[in-house]
Formats: C-alpha cells, structure tokens, sequence
C-alpha cells in the first residue's frame, strides 16, 4: 500500500490535483489560492510544490494529495487512493494483498447487518406503537412494509447487541457494522428502521424517531459497506421501473421514495441524508438520460439543482424539475392527499435550466438596471454548464430577449464573471477547526523552531505532518528570533488548553443531550461528570 501511494504521489504533482479545484496562482516557491471552503477573505491556500503539500491557513487543514481529496470530496482515505490511482494511471491491484481479510470481514458485517435487519422487522411486529405509527400514520401498507424491510428497534440499550452477542459477533465487528454507539450500546433506539439496501443486501440504516424530537433521522456512519456519497435509496428497488420507463425522480427524503413507490411511482429514488454527488448522478445516468429533480421548491430547491445542473453537463443527462406539489410540501405530503395528484406532477416537468431562469426571475426585478445586471450574470453562469451549443443558443436568446439586449450584449456582461478555467465542484464542507490551527503552530515551533519544554503537546512523527509542519513555520515564523518564538509557544499552549478542553466540553455537552434523549441516565451522568471536572481545570 505505501508504494502504491508513493507511485501515485509520484505521478501527481500535488499543484495539479489541488489545481483541479482551486485556482492557483504563484507566490514565490509555493502557489496560493482561495479556500476550497470559502472560509477566508484574502488567498489562504498554500500549496508547496517542492513539499507536495499543502495548507489551508483559513480552514487550518493540510496535508498530502490524499488527504485533499478526502477532505475536499468527503469520502474515505480508500476512496481518495482509488479516485488518484485512476487519474494517474497506477493498478492498486498490483500493489494488493490483505484483499482476503477484508471480504471476510465485509462478509462478517453483511451478516450483522442482514440478521439486524431481521430482528428489527420482527420487533415491528411486537409493538403496536410502532404499527400504528407505521401503518397509519404514515400510511404504508403491508406489501410496502415488506418490500423495503421496515422494521422497529427497541428502545432498551443493548437489545440488539444481546442478539448478536448471542449469535456469535463480537462488539468490535457491530461497530465495524455501524449499529454501536460509543459506549457499546445500540446506537438505534426507539426508532422506526429503514435499511439501506443495496444489490448485495443491507448496508445501513437510517431510523425514524416517532414523536418530535433531534435528531429525526439517525444514520449509519460510513462504513466499509456503506458510503453516502454513492448510495441511491430506493434504487435496487426502482431499477427495474427506471429500465421500463426510462426516467428516474430523485426525491429529497426516504419516506418520499417508499410512499412514491406505494403509490405507483417505482422510479422514485433519494440521496441518503446527503447532497447530491456526481457518484450518485453517474450511477443514474448509467440507467437512463432522463433524470427529474423533485425537490421542495425553497431557496434548499434552487441551490440543489444548480449543483446538480453542474454535475449533469459532463454526465450527458437531461435534468428536469418537478415542482407542481398543489401546496404540499414534499412528495410524500402530496401522495396522502392524492396519489393521483403525484403520478400527474411527475409527467409535468420542467427542464432544470427554464426552471432556474422562471426563479431567478421571481426573485428579481427585471425592470430595473441593477435587476437586470443580477440576472444576466446569474444565467450566464447557468449557461456555462449548457454543454450543447444549439441549446446553450436557445437560452442565451431566451434571456437576451427578456433583458431586451442583444447575445453580444450579454457575452459582454458575463465576461466579468466567467473565470478561465471550468473548475471541479467541492463537495464537502469544512469548519475553521481552531483547536487543530492552535496545535498546528506550536507544533511548528517545537519543530522548526527549535523552542524545547513544552509538555502536553507530541512530537509529530509522520512525514507528511511534519513537512506541512515546516511549510507553517516558514510562512508564520520564517524570520523570528528565538525569544519572540519562545514567547509565542508559551501564548499558544495556553490558548490551546483553554481551546481544547472548551471542544471538549461542546463535544460531551452534545453527547449529553443525546444520552437524555435517549433517557440513558447511567451514561448521562458519566458525561456530567466528564464536564465538571473540565470546567472545574478552566
Ligand atoms: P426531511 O426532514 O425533509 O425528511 O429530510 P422527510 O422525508 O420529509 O421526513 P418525514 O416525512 O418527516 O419523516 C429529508 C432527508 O434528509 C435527511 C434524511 O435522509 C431525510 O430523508 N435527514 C433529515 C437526516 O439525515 N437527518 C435528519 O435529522 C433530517
Ligand atoms: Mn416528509
């Protein structure tokens, strides 16, 4: 594994991965840019290409090519290797081995999470609270119930991991599976289950408290099985109808693709508690070019489809909006008032860019010059994903005609927006973390530095570290004197501690609510007591 990363490494320049989504321009030795996360006012992102490193000084991230595609896309270390052994031409298979011990560990944890599953479809069974819920007030019947393998999971701590105890799993394997929390309990507790099921069985969960309370939704983490930047909700299930009617509907939420489904919508199909991807869009657009958005038609709805406009251009899909919900609020809402009502809407869709141009100008005044400016910026920078010239020509007269200008006129104005080179869409996003930025310093300054006697803080050993490490300490202390920089250590491990154990203290807190939430008073008073003595050493 390491030489395949050091083959990739080698391949890649870390200035042209980087350059695949920030622009970058040069600062001497290094390159700079804006954070990918928008998170600074003035260029913050180095890139060294010498060091094959980079920092984000706003965001107070840095590292290597891997972990900027981690970060950048969202996805696992494994991931971010595969997308890069790609782009540079490299066989991870060449460099396998170990390949065994993980199947038989996936295979393990495909086990937990089939029995799981059945263990919470015959708790539904037991407890008429839950069919209630289920079959009334959310109107699923029986056929539907089976078919996307609804379930219960008991409200009583360590239900299912006595039962998979029993079976022969052990705790560290259920973790592996995604249904622990992290005290070794059942992270599912008094929720309506709904799997996530893909071609070769369950994968996760996500489960539905059934009065009001936070979070609503409760995911699987990401595990080796389960990731959500590809994961399509309801699509084993609608792959045959999308084949058959050579459309698909991507809906906001999970209980708006099994009421689709009920209701005679088969093609209905959602991203699992995540934005769109382009993984998500690639897997559809493999199954047929016609994909309709059927988002709630807020300001949520405008951002979604423009992101997702962006990510069809490249994929040869024809994306259009579903926005005729009679008042209702979601699909779901709309299917209980009328099934009939719902088959229409999905057949009166609009395409994606008329779509967005009808919103652009809801929200403007077009009589006006600066309305008119605003909206010939925003649709040309729409235009920019038309990848078709006719139909690119189409609108560009359409919204020419509404500004009462000519094409020319409007090239003119988008020019000052346009930028020159069509980057990569960032998929994550990113908190300014100050504890890891505070750390970052007085790392460099023990390293670089040369300043000795700070306790509480590690020596970093790892090589990426510590050339990022070094490309901090020149950017911030190149230059200082050793009582400057030794005054600073001392300013910078107080201002940690204070920052650290105030992380801490957020952290638990919210752990705390949780534990009350789920009225586990034992762990609850565990965490109090955690808080008490952090806020005490304050
Ligand atoms: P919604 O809140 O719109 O869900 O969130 P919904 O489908 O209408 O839920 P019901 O009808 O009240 O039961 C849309 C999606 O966002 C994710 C879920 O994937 C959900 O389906 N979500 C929402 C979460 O992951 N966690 C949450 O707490 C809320
Ligand atoms: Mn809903």
């Amino acid at each position: 594994m390491e030489d395949a990363k050091e083959e990739i490494r080698a391949r890649l320049p870390v200035e042209d991965v980087v350059g695949q989504y920030i622009e970058l321009k040069r600062a001497g030795r290094s390159l700079k840019g804006r954070s990918p996360w928008g998170v600074d006012k003035t260029p913050s992102f180095m890139v060294s290409p010498e060091k094959g490193i980079w920092h984000d000084f706003s965001a107070n991230k840095g590292g290597d090519i891997f972990s900027f595609i981690m970060e950048v896309e969202g996805v696992s270390f494994r991931e971010a290797l595969e997308k890069l052994a790609t782009q540079a031409g490299v066989e991870l298979k060449k460099y396998g081995g170990g390949d065994k011990k993980l199947a038989e560990r996936k295979r393990r944890m495909k086990e937990i999470l089939e029995l799981s599953c059945r263990y919470y479809q015959f708790c539904l069974t037991k407890n008429k609270k839950v069919c209630e819920y289920v079959f009334y007030k959310r109107n699923m019947n029986r056929a539907t119930v089976k078919e996307f393998r609804i379930g219960y999971a008991p409200n009583q701590g360590k239900a299912l991991v006595q039962f998979l105890g029993k079976k022969g799993y052990k705790p560290s394997e259920m973790e592996a599976a995604g249904v622990l929390n992290r005290f070794k309990g059942d992270l599912f507790r008094g929720r309506m289950m709904v799997p996530f099921i893909d071609t070769g069985g369950v994968i996760g969960y996500t489960a539905r408290i059934l009065d009001q309370g936070e979070p609503k939704y409760l995911n699987t983490p990401e595990t080796l099985l389960f990731n959500k930047s590809r994961f399509v909700f309801g699509l084993v299930q609608a792959k045959e109808a999308i084949r058959e009617q050579n459309f698909v509907v991507i809906v906001e939420g999970n209980m708006d693709v099994i009421s689709s489904h009920q209701a005679g919508v088969k093609q209905a199909v959602a991203t699992s508690g995540t934005a769109m991807t382009e993984g998500h869009l690639k897997i559809l657009s493999r199954l047929t070019p016609d994909v309709r958005l059927a988002y709630d038609g807020d300001a949520a709805g405008v951002n979604a489809t423009e992101r997702a406009i962006m990510l069809a251009g490249d994929l040869g899909v024809n994306l259009s909006v579903i926005s005729d919900y009679h008042g209702a609020k979601d699909p779901d809402e709309l299917i209980q008032k009328d099934p009939e009502l719902w088959k229409q809407a999905v057949q009166k869709h609009q395409p994606a860019v008329d779509w967005l141009l009808g919103k652009y100008e809801e929200n403007l005044d077009l009589s006006s010059g600066p309305g008119k400016k605003e909206y010939a910026g925003m649709a040309m920078k729409l235009l920019k994903n038309v990848p078709d010239a006719v139909e690119k020509k189409h609108y560009m007269q359409q919204v020419a005609r509404k500004l009462d200008c000519s094409i020319e006129d409007l090239q003119e104005s988008g020019k000052v927006v346009e930028s020159p080179k069509r980057l990569k869409k960032v998929a994550s996003e990113v908190k300014n973390d100050m504890v890891s930025g505070v750390k970052d310093n007085l790392q460099a300054i023990m390293v670089y530095g040369g300043v000795t006697g700070i306790k509480g803080v590690e020596m970093p050993e790892d090589e990426t570290k510590l050339k990022e490490l070094e490309m901090i300490f020149d950017t911030r202390y190149g230059g200082w004197d050793s009582v400057a920089l030794e005054k600073e250590a001392k300013e910078l491990l107080k201002r940690y501690k204070v920052e650290s154990s105030k992380q801490e203290v957020e952290r638990l807190t919210k752990e705390l609510a949780t534990a009350e939430e789920k009225g586990d008073d034992e762990t609850a008073a565990e965490i109090l007591k955690r808080i008490m003595v952090l806020k005490k050493g304050e």
